[in-house]
Formats: C-alpha cells, sequence, structure tokens
C-alpha cells in the first residue's frame, strides 16, 4: 500500500474549508443547535450524532432520503446507525403502528402484540427458546448480563477489546475502563479481540467464577471488525468446557440473515441479544433470549427466580410494528438481497479505492471506511487511522448529498436501490480523485 504522502497541515487546511462551507450552507441546523447548547449537554441528548462544528438537524425522512433543517436532501446511509433498517416511514409499519396507536396506547397489561413478537422471533433464531423485550439494546445487554450472573451464580464477564454494547457497558479502543467511564460495575475482564490463544487462558485464569463469555460477531461501533470464524467457535468451546453462558450481542449483527450472523456463521450462543429494526427500526427496542433454563429464572412465581419488569417494555407501538416486522417486511429474501447489496457495495468502494489509503471493513450491510496504511483488523488499528481523512470525507459527501455517520459507518437500508448506491460509489471516486494528495 502507497506511504500517506500528505501532511496532517494539509488536511487540516482542506478540513477547516469543508467547515466552513459546511457552516455557510446550514444556518438553520447552526442557529438550532446554539439554542440547545445552554440546557441540553452538547445540544443533543446522544453524543454518538454530534460533530464539530455543529450537527446537521435532521427535520424528515421518507424511503430512503432525509432531509435537513436547512432543506437539503441526502441519500441516507447512515439508517439510523442501523435501527432504520426499513428506511423512513415504511408503509406496513407506519399502519401497524397507527392501528396499535387507534386502539389505545397506554394500557397497562398484557396486550395481544408481545407474545406474537416473541414467537416470531424464537421461531427465527433456534438459539432462542423464550425471550423478553427491553427499550433498548442498552438495557437488553445490561438486564441479561444480570440475569447470567443470577442463572450461574458466578461474577465474572470476558467482554473484548473495542466491545461496544451500549453506552454503559463499552470497552475503548484501547480495552481500558477509562476513569471517566460509566460502566456498570460487573466484574468484567477484557480481553483481546480475535485472540484465541489470550482467550484461551484467560478463560484458564477465571473458569472457577466465569459467568459469561460476551462477544459481538463484528464489532459494530469499533468500526465494523468481523470475529474470525476460528474465534467464534473457540468462544463457544471455552464456554462449554467452564460452564458459563455464551452470549451474542447481536443487536446490529442479528440483520446479516433472518436468524442472525450466528446462523449464518454455524456457531450458536446459550443467550442472544437483540435490538435496533425489530422494533420496528426506529421504535425504542431491545429483546434478550436463550437457553429455556436461563429464561425460567424470570418467569413469575420462579423459586428464588430474579424480577424484570418495566412500565414500556410492552409498548404497544413496538411490539405492533415488531409484529409488522418479522409477518411482512423482513421476510427471507429482503434479507438476502440487502446482504448482497451490502457485499456489492463493499468490493465496489474497495474498487475505486485501490492505490489509495481507504480501506473497506464490514460484513454485508454493515461497513465502515477507514483511511490508514496499515491493514485494520482491530480496535487499535481504527485508532491509528487518519479520523481527519474520514471526517473530511464525511463533509464531503454531506456537500454531495449522502449521509453516513461521521465515523464513516455505512448501514444499508432495505429501501434504498443499487442504482442510487451506485452514486455513492461514484461520489467516493470523485473524492478520492480530487483529493489525490491526501489519500495516497
Ligand atoms: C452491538 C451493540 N450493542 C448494544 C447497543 C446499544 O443499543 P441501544 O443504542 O439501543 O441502547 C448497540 C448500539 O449501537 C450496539 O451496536
Amino acid at each position: 500500500m502507497a506511504p500517506i504522502t500528505s501532511t496532517i497541515e494539509q488536511i487540516g487546511a482542506a478540513l477547516t474549508t469543508a467547515h466552513a462551507t459546511y457552516g455557510k450552507s446550514n444556518p438553520k441546523s447552526s442557529q438550532t443547535h446554539k439554542e440547545s447548547i445552554g440546557t441540553l449537554p452538547g445540544g443533543t441528548t446522544r453524543n454518538v450524532v454530534h460533530f464539530e462544528p455543529f450537527p446537521v438537524i435532521l427535520a424528515s425522512g421518507q424511503g430512503s432520503y432525509l432531509k435537513d433543517l436547512d432543506g437539503h436532501k441526502y441519500l441516507d446511509l447512515c439508517g439510523e446507525y442501523s435501527a432504520g433498517m426499513f428506511g423512513h416511514s415504511h408503509p406496513v409499519i407506519t399502519k401497524a403502528m397507527h392501528a396499535a396507536i387507534d386502539s389505545g396506547f397506554a394500557l397497562g397489561g398484557v396486550n395481544q402484540f408481545e407474545g406474537r413478537l416473541a414467537q416470531l422471533l424464537c421461531s427465527r433464531f433456534s438459539s432462542i427458546d423464550k425471550i423478553r423485550f427491553s427499550n433498548s439494546g442498552t438495557e437488553a445487554n445490561l438486564t441479561a448480563l444480570a440475569l447470567v450472573k443470577a442463572y450461574t451464580k458466578r461474577e465474572t464477564v470476558i467482554v473484548f477489546k473495542g466491545g461496544y454494547h451500549g453506552g454503559l457497558a463499552t470497552f475503548g479502543k484501547d480495552g481500558k475502563v477509562t476513569a471517566n467511564s460509566m460502566n456498570v460495575p460487573h466484574k468484567f475482564i477484557i480481553a483481546p479481540y480475535n485472540d484465541i490463544k489470550a482467550l484461551e487462558e484467560m478463560v484458564e485464569e477465571h473458569k472457577d467464577d466465569l459467568a459469561c463469555i460476551f462477544l459481538e460477531l463484528m464489532q459494530g461501533s469499533s468500526g465494523c471488525l468481523p470475529a474470525d470464524i476460528e474465534f467464534v467457535k473457540a468462544t463457544r468451546a471455552k464456554a462449554t468446557e467452564a460452564g458459563a453462558v455464551l452470549m451474542f450481542d447481536e443487536v446490529m449483527t442479528s440483520r446479516m440473515s433472518t436468524g442472525g450472523l450466528q446462523s449464518f456463521l454455524g456457531v450458536y450462543p446459550d443467550m442472544t441479544t437483540l435490538g435496533k429494526y425489530f422494533g420496528g427500526g426506529g421504535q425504542n427496542f431491545g429483546a434478550f433470549g436463550g437457553r429455556n433454563e436461563i429464561m425460567s429464572i424470570i418467569e413469575p412465581g420462579h423459586p428464588g427466580g430474579a424480577y424484570h419488569s418495566g412500565t414500556y417494555n410492552n409498548n404497544v407501538t413496538t411490539m405492533a410494528a415488531g409484529v409488522a416486522v418479522l409477518e411482512d417486511v423482513w421476510t427471507k429474501d429482503v434479507a438476502s438481497q440487502l446482504y448482497e447489496f451490502g457485499e456489492w457495495l463493499q468490493n465496489e468502494l474497495r474498487r475505486v479505492a485501490a492505490g489509495t489509503i481507504l480501506q473497506v471493513t464490514g460484513v454485508g450491510s454493515l461497513m465502515t471506511l477507514h483511511f490508514s496504511t496499515q491493514t485494520i483488523r482491530s480496535a487499535a488499528d481504527v485508532q491509528g487511522s487518519v479520523a481527519e481523512l474520514r471526517e473530511l470525507l464525511f463533509f464531503d459527501m454531506l456537500r454531495r448529498g449522502f449521509f453516513l455517520a461521521q465515523r464513516g459507518m455505512i448501514s444499508l437500508m432495505t429501501v434504498t436501490s443499487k442504482a442510487e448506491l451506485q452514486t455513492f460509489v461514484e461520489a467516493v471516486q470523485q473524492f478520492l480523485e480530487e483529493r489525490r494528495d491526501l489519500v495516497t
């Protein structure tokens, strides 16, 4: 791979110009941001969507497009960080939600949708006998962690460097739980990702107290870094050997097939956590489920059992939207087409990136663009990449009408056509040509 010939100063100057252009063409976003920052830390209630000099304020979405407050239209490649997988205002999902709203949305008891949603999910995920719902992926993960500790009567949880299981269980790019971390205080042991030998040693050291090995099959937030199949198999074998629970966080990766990335890989955990699009793609949703003997300890009346509840766990709009998704929208054909489009896009981007330091990592419809002279395989590699170039790409793409996550992540939606994706490939190609001095 060609060495980076540009200096950080040149990239910095290009970025200053990009910020100025962005600032000029987004006065309403700027104004709204200014009005919010006095009362909302950073002007948003969600750090990930913040960027400098101020975040674009999104006003609406329709199909595969977004519009901002200043009237710009973007092809949405962010897909609500993987949650908005069915595009904006999908008619089937919208209809199901309207019907649920019309029949009353604060019922205060068991409703007609939750059991159906559970049946549909259990029928698709062969490793899930029983499932419960929550309001977010974070909440699903935290509840599931507490549950497996209660089940095993053990404390230690092995997680992986670069893992992201929600804002309260995140294991930074360098694997350090820093002093200002908001993580829940479980007994986490942080192992290197994709390192079988280190995993074996850590399991051996902690086997008598090991409650759980908790794994993302592809680290999404850290840069779409796939787990090696042999590593995934090793987590299965080691968890079984130690009498620990193997739990996959499939909040992001479940989209790789209708049975999740686990069924694609053919390695099955004892517990799985889900979230994002299963609640309709935009509604608050999380879920955790798995083997009957683990899940049964939260059954009402279970002797010495644990208690799981939450006012909005079964909120009718999410449950109804989820049923519509699984019955009518997220079919096997749709899932394989989305995966195929994703692989196609990754290959096309790699094609136009040849001879530059742009790299694409990911699986199927989830991918991240990195600028680095070294091959990106781990979260530490991502940290060593040129973040300023990623930022420059982000602003150049915004200017050309493409909205991706600022960290370079692309999360495809089922409503986006190949022709639309082709326009993005061409835009990236133009970016690389125009910025040739900076990216080779
Ligand atoms: C793998 C993974 N787990 C958990 C979460 C947290 O989900 P939520 O944002 O719904 O709390 C995320 C969010 O991006 C995620 O990617």
